[in-house]
């Protein structure tokens, strides 16, 4: 297995510390993402792995080899870590044109005039630029000159591909083709993947795994779908989701098996189950996270867990809309049906199904369902 391991990485730039022991492990052929806010420290982890950035402490393994190690002093240049590297400025050498560009990316392999020429179609047409061989870079779309950058990564057939936010010059549409065309190659290539972003769109749509980052340091490792529906803090459960999740304070009543019962703001009683293995003290303070998409609007009282609220804003978005209400001293959105006859100032009984509930410890963020 080549997978890639990091153990207790850091990076001290001076006093700050923007890579805090950081360990990770990126199996082989996975689509791994590194999720976080801007300066969370995802490029300077990416650049460590590449061997362009050297950690202060720490060790990391390419498969079974030790690429960098603090204590036994390696660290292995980045042209020997077999690495492509693909940056969010897609600089191509102007002069030459299309076909050229990626030629350029294989002479440092030293093979056959013919054995180029069909690398360099066969590339192409996975990049769907067929027939654009002889265009220059001036010639092409953003996302064109995007694409050929690709392909002269990808003509060298690399193991492990890296990426730091590719597209984020490139408008929504192209965005959103161009993330298609990504996760095609990557499975075409059999690479394995360490893409970075802070768009968790992007993230979910694209990743085996997502890492998610905050202040240099791994908050969460999960598959798209167990980070959303079992977000392990309330960083987590913020930064993943769209609109982001809704969060009310809340006291506990009490404690039982596996379960709590609690106090939350304008929401009421709400016994929680599936309790971890925690000791909650009576009184003490919880966050509550409903996700919109979780929350169901009534006209009337709908007899279970619900409370009253009243519609200030009607976001239609085509495929569904966003609705948010007024809760006490609150503003909570709702996700509901595209047709609707919902209107501002008026009414609603907002309701929810208490397993929907994330439940989070106020003072550490932790999560405790
Ligand atoms: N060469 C550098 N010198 C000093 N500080 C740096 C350097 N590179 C990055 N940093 C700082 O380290 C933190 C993490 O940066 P970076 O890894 O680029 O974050 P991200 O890619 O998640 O936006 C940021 O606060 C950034 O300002
Ligand atoms: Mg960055």
């Amino acid at each position: 297995m080549i997978d890639i391991v990091l153990k207790g990485v850091s990076k001290d730039f001076g006093k700050y510390l923007a890579v805090d022991t950081l360990d990770l492990t990126i199996k082989e052929h996975d689509f791994h993402t590194l999720l976080g806010p801007s300066g969370c420290g995802k490029t300077t982890t990416l650049r460590m792995v590449a061997g362009l950035e050297e950690p202060t402490s720490g060790d990391i393994f390419i498969g079974k080899h030790a690429v960098f190690s603090s204590k036994n002093l390696i660290n292995v240049s980045p042209a020997k870590r077999n690495i492509a590297l693909i940056f969010q400025d897609y600089a191509l050498w102007p002069h030459m044109t299309v076909f050229d560009n990626i030629k350029f990316g294989l002479e440092v392999l030293h093979i056959k005039k013919n054995e180029v020429k069909r690398k360099i179609s066969r590339i192409l047409e996975n990049v769907h630029l067929e027939g654009l061989e002889k265009r220059y870079p001036n010639e092409l779309s953003g996302g064109q000159q995007q694409r050929v950058s690709m392909a002269r990564m990808l003509v060298i057939e690399p193991k492990i591909l890296m990426m730091d936010e590719p597209l984020s010059n490139l408008d929504a549409k192209l965005r959103s083709s161009m993330r298609s065309e990504i996760k095609r190659l990557h499975n075409n290539i059999g690479a394995t993947t360490i893409y970075v972003t802070h768009d968790q769109e992007e993230a979910m749509a694209l990743s085996d795994m997502i890492t998610v980052m905050n202040n240099g340091k791994v908050q969460q490792t999960a598959s798209p779908l167990e980070l959303y529906d079992h977000p392990e803090n309330i960083f987590v459960a913020g930064f993943v989701g769209n609109p982001p999740v809704n969060l009310l304070n809340g006291r506990v009543i009490k404690q039982g098996l596996q379960k709590v019962l609690i106090n939350s703001d304008f929401l009421g009683q709400i016994n929680i189950d599936n309790i971890q293995n925690v000791t909650l003290k009576k009184d003490q303070s919880v966050i509550i996270g409903i996700r919109p998409e979780d929350i169901t609007l009534y006209s009337s009282n709908p007899d279970k867990n619900s409370a009253e609220a009243t519609i200030i804003t009607i976001l239609p978005t085509g495929s569904e809309t966003l609705v948010e209400i007024k809760l006490g001293d609150k503003i909570i959105s709702a996700k509901v049906e595209r047709h609707n006859s919902y209107e501002i100032n008026t009414k609603v009984y907002l309701a929810f199904e208490s397993h929907s509930i994330h439940l989070f410890d106020s003072e550490s963020g932790r999560r405790l369902n």
